[in-house]
């Protein structure tokens, strides 16, 4: 390439041609309408605000934007749990189920009406009040998926305590790590958790997290497998008999009224290696707008039975399972274990009891179905579906196709949303009933969203053009900092691009202006001063039939700068061969381009993920390099690199 005709930001090579229309039928009937698109930023907010909430007393000044911090509906004083509890009783709906809860070991159900939602987290709130939490009390929740786990949370909003949930997935350290940089005084647990019909000994890791986290001095164990374990007098209490002493009449423990911008809750996201970032999330913006992004982009109706399949400990959990729905007034699904306990059809089998119309989760989990085959989903009847919607990576076009055939029946329109634990709403996404969908695409900035794609040089990208997605403007969930990190707030978000927020995935818009995400900036590669996308790459693998899985990664070579190396898991029966090999990187010349044609091939029959089904391609990126592995302690299972080491150390490598 001559010095000078800059070099794209990154190169865009897939095609994907495939459209959807929305049907005219749901068109009618959708609470999105294209006039939505038409609607002034200022105004939608500002009615978005008004309407989707109940104020103790109302906002006076729409939003404050001194960069890098924004405040919104500022004046306001309100109450998330009121919002999301109490206002439902009050109105007449305590009948209807908040939660239908599925325990993981069959047979073991529960369904929890917004009444009894009520009682529950006012009774623990009193608890919570006695054990001396109050406005601002930071309270860390470490948890599995069972129905006191919203009941925590909630309480601590009725208190104007923030709270910090921990995935139960995480360890004794990582526990006490988040504990402590928030100051938490109090922990809120459970005896143990049911992970994939074993064990997982949640108040036993919180002991060891607690020698380090002397400030936690109470802690509350809910009872779940019943099993006995040692409690320390004075500091651990047990949550039925604390609740046993207190009245569920709301008034007895009522919603403290609280500053829009005071702190609702951090969550903590693990950079790669530093120390994870505590996130903050304010009372009103963030409820604003998960309420309306849940309303809007799910197409949610008063009868609908919603099921968001994440873990509520992660964003999309806190979003989509707990504040949204809830401040919605939504029926949801909460389920505690995984999609193949007992057996592989366990999700369907859940969809088709419950009827459940709306259907919110991540690829990874949609590849693990593929990867098992359709008969699985074919043995259930799934036709109560009528929205699906992705969250968490970029989706493969086939997996896309997979999840609309055999699960939504050719059917419903798929929701690919965008966003980030930072943004805390979806951000980029489509509209069912309104936009045409692509299998891959994110399509459309949310109404009231401002996102362009920009080149290193900061000038918005042309169509077909691949660079760095960036929001130009506040919006109302954005995170308001990172807890006690000025600094590295100013230097992760806004020093990229000054003024704006770096969002730090790589992105392209096509002719039509619809946006593709491309993944992390920091895991494209450059072969040849060519700057290859990883998404690209896997979706042209992904797109043979004979794979279920792939992640590529760019390593040290001396002709290319970077070669690729391509891990791919296959499907069913097929074979790891010299001829599939071949095959695969003929299959990606084709699809993409010869530049993209991975150098080196590596069959496993899983792939490294982090605890939230991301793949960790920082650790590839290691096996590839034949180097020692840096950090694993976030991976969901630590022997499938190994795994990977043994093969990639045998795997037969060509001449790209
Ligand atoms: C990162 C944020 C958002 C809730 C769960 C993850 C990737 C997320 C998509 C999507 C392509 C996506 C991005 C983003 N991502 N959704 N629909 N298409 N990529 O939250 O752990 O904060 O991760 O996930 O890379 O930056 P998170």
């Amino acid at each position: 390439m001559s010095p000078d005709t800059p070099s794209p930001t990154i190169d865009a090579l897939f095609l994907e041609e495939r459209r959807y229309p929305p049907s005219p039928e749901f068109g009618a009937q959708a609470n999105a309408q294209p006039d939505i698109y038409e609607r002034n930023f200022d105004e939608f907010w500002e009615t978005e605000g008004r309407e989707r909430l109940t104020w103790f007393e109302p906002f006076d000044k729409l939003y404050e934007w001194e960069p890098p911090y924004a405040r919104w509906y500022l004046g306001g004083k309100l109450n998330v749990c009121f919002n999301c509890v109490d206002r439902h009783v009050e109105a007449g709906r305590g009948d209807k189920v908040a939660y239908f809860w599925e325990g993981e070991p069959v047979g073991e159900r529960r369904e929890i009406t917004f009444a009894d939602l009520q009682a529950d987290v006012v009774r623990f709130a009193g608890a919570l009040r006695r054990l001396g939490v109050q406005k601002g009390t930071p309270v860390g929740i470490y948890m599995g998926m069972v129905p006191e786990l919203p009941v925590a949370m909630l309480a601590c909003a009725r208190l104007g305590a923030p709270h910090t949930v921990v995935f139960g997935g995480f360890s004794a350290e990582a526990l006490s790590d988040r504990l402590n940089d928030m100051g938490c005084e109090v922990l809120i647990t459970q005896d143990e958790g049911w992970r994939k019909g074993g064990k997982v000994p949640l108040k036993q890791n919180a002991d060891a997290a607690l020698e380090q986290s002397p400030g936690v001095r109470t802690m509350v164990v809910a009872r779940r497998t019943g099993e006995e374990m040692p409690f320390e007098d004075g500091r651990d209490h047990p949550w039925d008999e604390l609740v046993a002493e207190e009245s569920d009449d709301p008034a007895s423990c009522p919603c403290e009224p609280m500053d829009s911008e005071d702190l609702l809750y951090l969550l903590y996201t693990s950079g790669t290696t530093a120390k994870p970032k505590g996130i903050a999330h304010t009372t009103a913006g963030y409820l604003v707008g998960v309420a309306a992004t849940h309303h809007y982009i799910f197409d949610v109706k008063p009868d609908s039975v919603y099921w968001c399949a994440a873990d509520i400990g992660w964003v999309t959990g806190h979003s989509y399972i707990v504040y949204g729905p809830l401040c919605n007034g939504t029926t949801s699904v909460l389920y505690e274990g995984t999609p193949d306990f007992p057996d592989r059809d366990r999700w369907w089998d859940i969809v088709e009891r419950y009827r459940a119309d709306i259907l919110y989760t991540a690829p990874t989990a949609i590849r693990a179905h593929m990867k098992w085959g359709s008969e699985h989903a074919e043995k259930h009847d799934l036709s109560s579906l009528r929205v699906l919607g992705s969250v968490g990576e970029p989706i493969n076009p086939e997996a896309w196709m997979w999840y609309r055939e055999h699960i939504g029946g050719g059917r419903t329109p798929i929701v690919d949303t965008w966003w980030q634990t930072e943004t805390g709403m979806i951000m980029i996404t489509p509209l069912p009933g309104i936009t045409t969908t692509k299998p891959g695409s994110a399509t459309q900035p949310f109404p009231g969203v401002d996102a362009v794609v920009l080149s290193d040089e900061g000038e918005e990208v042309g169509p077909g053009g691949g660079g760095y997605l960036v929001l130009r403007r506040p919006w109302p969930a954005m995170l308001r900092g990172i807890y006690n990190a000025h600094d590295r707030y100013v230097e992760t978000y806004w020093s990229r691009f000054p003024g704006m927020y770096f969002t730090g995935d790589g992105a392209k818009v096509d002719g039509h202006r619809d946006f593709w995400l491309m993944g992390r900036v920091d895991d494209v590669m450059n072969v040849s001063g060519h700057r290859i996308s990883t998404i690209e790459v896997e979706s042209a693998l992904v797109d043979h039939p004979s794979v279920a899985e792939a992640a590529v990664c760019g390593r040290a070579d001396a002709a290319t700068g970077q070669a690729i190396v391509a891990f791919v898991s296959l499907r069913g029966s097929a074979e790891g061969s010299l001829e599939m090999l071949d095959e695969l990187r003929e299959h990606v010349a084709q699809k993409i381009g010869k530049i993209a044609r991975p150098a080196n091939i590596v069959f496993a029959p899983e792939l490294p993920k982090t605890r939230s089904g991301k793949i960790m391609r920082r650790l590839l990126r290691d096996v590839s390099e034949h180097r020692a592995l840096g950090d694993t302690t976030t991976l969901a299972d630590p022997t499938v690199v190994e795994e990977l080491q043994d093969r990639a150390a045998t795997a037969p490598s060509e001449e790209a």
